[in-house]
C-alpha cells in the first residue's frame, strides 16, 4: 500500500500501459484520475474500480484539458503522483517525407503533452511538499530500428526533458524519472487500423507471437510489467531517485537472443552450419 491515501494522475489510462498502471496504483492505495480520449474504455475502467479509479476526457494535444485534469486531483485533495503517459504511434513517414504539419502533431502527441503535464502538476504538488512524476519513454529514444522518426525523435526529448525537470523541480522536491518500455502488447500497434474487428484481433494475435521472440527474455512484454516499475518510480522507496530513467525491456536492447534460441542462430552458428 505505498500509495495510501494519495492521489494519482495517468494519461492514456483508458488502455495498455497506463491502464495497468491505474489499477497498479489504485491496488496499492491511491486514488486515480485517468484522462484519455478513449472515453468508452475510461468510463468502463472507472465504473469497475469501486470508486478508486476516476476518468476525466482528456486529450493531451489541448493544454487546458491537461491543466484542468490535474486539477481535478488537486481540487480532491492535493496531487502527489503523475504518469505522463499518453501516446499513440505519430507519423510513419521518413524524414525526407514527412509534412511538417504531421512532424508538429507528433511532437504535440508525444513530447509537448509531457512538458505540458509536468508544467501544470508541478506547482500543484509543490503545494503539498512536493510530488513524483514519471514520463513514458520508449527504447526507440535510444537507437534506430524500433518505431518511425518523429515518434523515436519526441520519445528522446520526453528522456532529456526528464532530466531537465528532474534538476529544475529538486528545489521543490518533485522527482521526475522516465521509464523505457520494450515491445509491450498493447493496442497501440492496431488502434489506428482501419478493418473489421475479427482482423484486428488476428493482427493482435500475430504481435503478439513476435513480441515473444523479439528479445532475451523468452515472453512477450506485458503493461504489468511497465506498471511495476512506474509503481516503484512514483514511490517513496524511489525517494533518491531522479533524472533518470529505468529500461524495462527484456532485454531487447542488449540484442537479440542468438545465445539459447535455435531458431535465431546468429552469426557464428550460422557459419558453422555452413562449413
Ligand atoms: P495503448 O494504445 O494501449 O494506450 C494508449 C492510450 O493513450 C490509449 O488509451 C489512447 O486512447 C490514449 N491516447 C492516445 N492519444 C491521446 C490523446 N491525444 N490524449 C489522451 N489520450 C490519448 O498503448 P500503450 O502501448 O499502452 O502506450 C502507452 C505509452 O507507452 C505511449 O506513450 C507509447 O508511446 C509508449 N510505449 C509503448 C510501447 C509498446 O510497445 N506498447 C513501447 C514504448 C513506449
Amino acid at each position: 500500500m505505498r500509495f495510501s491515501g494519495k492521489r494519482a494522475v495517468v494519461t492514456g489510462g483508458a488502455s495498455g500501459i497506463g491502464r495497468a498502471t491505474a489499477l497498479r496504483l489504485a491496488e496499492e492505495g491511491a486514488d486515480v484520475w485517468i484522462g484519455d480520449i478513449d472515453e468508452a474504455a475510461g468510463q468502463d475502467l472507472a465504473a469497475t474500480s469501486n470508486g478508486k479509479i476516476s476518468f476525466r476526457r482528456c486529450d493531451v494535444t489541448e493544454a487546458d484539458d491537461i491543466r484542468t485534469l490535474m486539477e481535478a486531483a488537486d481540487s480532491a485533495g492535493g496531487l502527489d503522483v503523475l504518469f505522463n503517459n499518453a501516446g499513440a504511434g505519430g507519423a510513419p513517414e521518413k524524414i525526407d517525407e514527412i509534412s511538417p504539419e504531421d512532424w508538429d502533431r507528433t511532437q504535440s502527441l508525444l513530447l509537448r503533452s509531457v512538458a505540458l503535464g509536468i508544467r501544470y502538476a508541478a506547482p500543484l504538488m509543490a503545494k503539498r511538499g512536493g510530488g513524483a512524476i514519471v514520463n513514458t519513454s520508449s527504447v526507440s529514444a535510444l537507437g534506430t530500428g524500433y518505431a518511425p522518426t518523429a515518434y523515436s525523435t519526441a520519445k528522446a526529448g520526453v528522456l532529456h526533458l526528464s532530466k531537465m525537470a528532474a534538476a529544475d523541480l529538486a528545489k521543490i522536491n518533485v522527482r521526475v524519472n522516465a521509464v523505457i518500455p520494450g515491445f509491450i502488447t498493447t493496442n497501440i500497434f492496431t488502434r489506428h487500423l482501419e478493418v473489421p474487428e475479427e482482423q484486428r484481433e488476428r493482427a493482435n494475435q500475430i504481435i503478439a507471437q513476435v513480441a515473444a521472440k523479439a528479445q532475451p527474455v523468452a515472453r512477450a512484454g506485458r503493461p504489468e510489467d511497465i506498471a511495476a516499475a512506474v509503481a516503484y518510480l512514483l514511490s517513496d522507496e524511489a525517494g533518491f531517485v531522479t533524472g533518470t530513467h529505468l529500461v524495462v525491456d527484456g532485454g531487447i536492447t542488449i540484442g537479440t537472443r542468438p545465445s539459447w534460441d535455435p531458431e535465431q542462430p546468429g552469426l557464428f552458428a550460422a557459419l558453422e552450419s555452413f562449413l
